[in-house]
């Protein structure tokens, strides 16, 4: 079994395949615990902090739920605005002050390298929620995971990834887990949009076999997964080239007809466009499954994270 204890969880590849079948059975432990139980005490007397530089729903709020029902404590810096952030305190100053209160940091922050700069400062673990358009490694645990529920295996996989690779941190993430089980992967994206050459080059040099297309419809029906992503409007410098991109790629109800099988259907969210609430229904939507799903990943990754599990 893998030992997270103490460690900091900031990059994809930090993690082998031995690491996600500890973590996989772990979680999937929780998620059988938490239906006998509303909660457990597993963490009592810690306390975790969440600092977000950036909006999130789904990430914040799982990691202080499942800190919760751990039985460990919350803290939160709340808006940037709220904070001494708005008085110009840097981020090193602001994680420092931090770790004199908790025990375990998770932070999202718009810059790449930053959840690495504040594991530097400080000497209580940092978790990465969400580096800039660098990666994201809590949710390509939770991807993993979920592919594993819905699929029964993660070998042998041909998976579709859509939409904004250049600028997507969960798939920048995702590919590194992928990797490991050398999935087939088709990137889906406008020209401008493309997975960023040197994770192409990476995943070659580890013998990945890769596809770029624009072509959607040929992917998905060579696929067994579709993994869709929003185009992200904030990392636009000019907002006619967002214009120009969006709703590129949509899966509807029209989308599924003309595939002709049963596909799984993925998306970190929050959605713009991309899928149609029509799709929801359909028994290959994992999405908001896959949002459950983070909640047992990020007890799972909590408790090992102080020795725990
Ligand atoms: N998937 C994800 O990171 O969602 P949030 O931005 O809501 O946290």
């Amino acid at each position: 079994m893998i030992s997270l204890k103490g460690k900091d969880i900031l990059h994809g590849n930090q993690f082998s395949k031995k690491d996600i079948d500890g973590i996989i059975k772990i979680a999937s432990n929780f998620e059988r615990e938490l239906k006998k139980k509303d909660s457990l005490t597993l963490l009592k007397g810690k306390i975790l902090a969440t600092l977000f530089y950036e909006p999130s729903t789904r990430t914040r709020l799982s990691f202080e739920a499942a800190m919760q029902r751990l039985g460990g404590g919350v803290i939160s810096m709340g808006s940037v605005e709220s904070s001494s952030v708005a008085k110009g305190e840097t981020l090193t100053d602001t994680v420092r002050t931090i770790s004199q209160y908790a025990d375990v940091i998770v932070i999202r922050h718009p810059r790449t390298g930053s959840a690495k700069e504040a594991a530097d400062a400080v000497p209580i673990p940092v978790i990465n929620a969400g580096d800039g358009t660098g990666q994201h490694p809590t949710q390509a645990l939770l991807d993993i995971y979920t592919i594993h529920k819905e699929l029964g295996s993660l070998k042998n996989l041909v998976v579709s990834m859509v939409g904004d690779l250049k600028n997507g941190r969960t798939v920048h993430a995702l590919v590194e887990l992928l990797s490991l089980y050398q999935a087939r992967l088709y990137f889906v994206s406008p020209g401008a949009l493309r997975m960023p050459e040197e994770i192409i080059s990476n995943l070659k040099e580890k013998g990945i076999e890769i596809v770029e297309t624009e072509d959607f419809m040929k992917a998905a029906s060579e696929s067994h997964l579709i993994y869709m992503t929003r185009i992200q409007k904030e990392r636009f410098t000019d907002l006619s080239e967002y214009e120009r991109v969006k709703g590129s790629y949509i899966v509807d109800g029209e989308f599924l007809k003309k595939l002709k099988k049963k596909i799984t259907i993925l998306h970190p969210l929050p959605r713009v466009d991309e899928i149609t609430p029509e799709v929801d229904t359909y028994p290959g939507a994992a999405y908001f499954r896959q949002v459950r799903n983070g909640l047992f990943v990020r007890m799972a990754l909590l408790s090992m994270i102080f020795g725990k599990r």
